[in-house]
């Protein structure tokens, strides 16, 4: 079984759809192994962004997901990383696939509904980064 990290972001928090979304990620086939109600501060949007740091949409980005709770999730499944990425679509709402989760939710390229890793390594890292320590079941 491979896990990868996800976050329903404020904007689909906010508009009350984190219930749906769980619940087409579990239609999906995924088993949620972690999860957590949060408001990040800046400084923690900041850091778990960093990679984005020199990018000029880092600032609006970090301000956005700091301003309200999000759900950050770890999610189990065989191929989960990619599988995960696939359900998301497109960064871009507008680019995205129909029945992807940023088609269904996301409103643009900024309030894009949901967050996943992009890889092995970054998965690993991003669970770490909110779940260290914390039993995963
Ligand atoms: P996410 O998967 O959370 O990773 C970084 C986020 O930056 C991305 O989703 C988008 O919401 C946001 N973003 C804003 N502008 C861009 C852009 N031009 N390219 C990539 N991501 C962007």
């Amino acid at each position: 079984m491979e896990r990868t990290f996800g976050i329903i972001k404020p904007d689909a928090v906010a508009a009350g759809d984190t219930g749906k979304i769980l619940d087409i990620i579990e239609q999906n086939g995924f088993k949620v192994a972690g999860m957590r109600k949060i408001h990040m501060s800046k400084k923690t949007a900041q850091q778990f962004y960093s990679v984005h740091a020199s990018r000029p949409f880092y600032d609006a980005l970090t301000t956005f997901m700091s301003s309200a709770p999000c759900v950050v999730l770890v999610l189990e499944k065989d191929g989960a990383i990619l599988g995960w990425r696939e359900l998301m679509g497109a960064t871009n709402p507008d680019m995205a696939t129909e029945g992807t989760l940023r088609k269904l939710f996301g409103k643009s390229i900024d309030h894009n509904a949901v967050h996943g890793s992009d890889a092995k390594e970054t998965a690993a890292e991003e669970i770490a980064f909110f779940f260290a320590g914390m039993n995963l079941v």
